[in-house]
């Protein structure tokens, strides 16, 4: 049976003073047993954030990896190796934010998907149409090409160890969310896909649901079969919102 689970993705928000505010506020919350929830920080908190978490029942996770495992010569970047170290136990992979504005091609963003594979961690493969892509009716196929990209390179196996995001470009950050049974639609397009290579991994990768969830639509996503959970953005800053979907995640 797959678990549910709710990610919170900080983006690049935060202070020193916010995020102690949002640590604390996390730590007064009391969590569902059957939902597994981890939060994604900039890497600047990373130590933070898990240190002000211990003994919370909430993973933390990186917004990026870089495209070796191992430490060495790489300005700026930070291995997954040493996410590992600071504790970490997810990575992102692929959001669109990195896809689309820092231009992260597949080769990259395969380059990082192995290597937070090759040190343990679980990477979190973010994937998504347009508002372009969706108007053609091209929805589909370009998250089934994403999905490609990984699975020709590293087998289906590859999804063994990982969970995936799908998250229409259109509904991040705009307020506008897929309804439920669009979402549900390439959910189960997704779990279909990937069930023709491997029916057992297809029914135990958890597929998130991301873009614009709020507690307030939360309920009737979560309620979708082929919905495992979602990938919150905006709504993960504030803890008490960040609670009431963690709370409809387990029911
Ligand atoms: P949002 O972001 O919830 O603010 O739409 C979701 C995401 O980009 O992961």
């Amino acid at each position: 049976m797959r678990r549910t689970m709710v990610a919170g993705n900080w983006k690049m928000h935060g202070t020193c003073a916010s995020v102690v505010e949002l640590i604390d506020g996390l730590r007064t919350l009391t969590l569902p047993g059957n939902v597994d929830v981890a939060v994604f920080p900039p890497e600047l908190f990373i130590d933070r954030v898990i240190n002000g978490l211990q003994g919370a029942s909430i993973s933390v996770g990186a917004q990026n990896a870089a495209i070796e495992s191992r430490q060495g010569a790489l300005t700026g970047e930070i291995s997954s190796s040493q996410l590992v170290d600071a504790g970490c136990k997810f990575v992102l992979v692929g959001h669109s934010e990195r896809r689309l504005i820092l231009g992260e091609s597949d080769e990259t963003l395969n380059r990082k998907f192995a290597a937070v594979q090759a040190s343990g961690l679980t990477p979190v493969l973010c994937i998504g149409e347009t508002l372009e892509q969706r108007e053609a009716g091209q929805t589909l196929e370009v998250v089934e090409r994403q999905l490609n990209v990984v699975i020709d390179e590293f087998g289906i196996e590859a999804f063994e160890n990982a969970v995936i995001a799908y998250e229409p470009v259109w509904a991040i950050g705009t307020g506008l969310t897929a309804s439920p049974q669009q979402a549900q639609d390439v959910h189960a397009a997704i779990r279909t896909q990937l069930a023709k290579k491997n029916s057992e991994v297809a029914q135990g990768v958890r597929l998130l649901y991301g873009g614009s969830v709020k507690a307030a639509n939360a309920v009737e996503l979560f309620s979708m079969p082929d919905i495992d959970g979602g990938l919150i953005g905006g709504a993960s800053l504030n803890a008490d919102e960040f609670g009431a979907i963690i709370r409809a995640a387990g029911n």
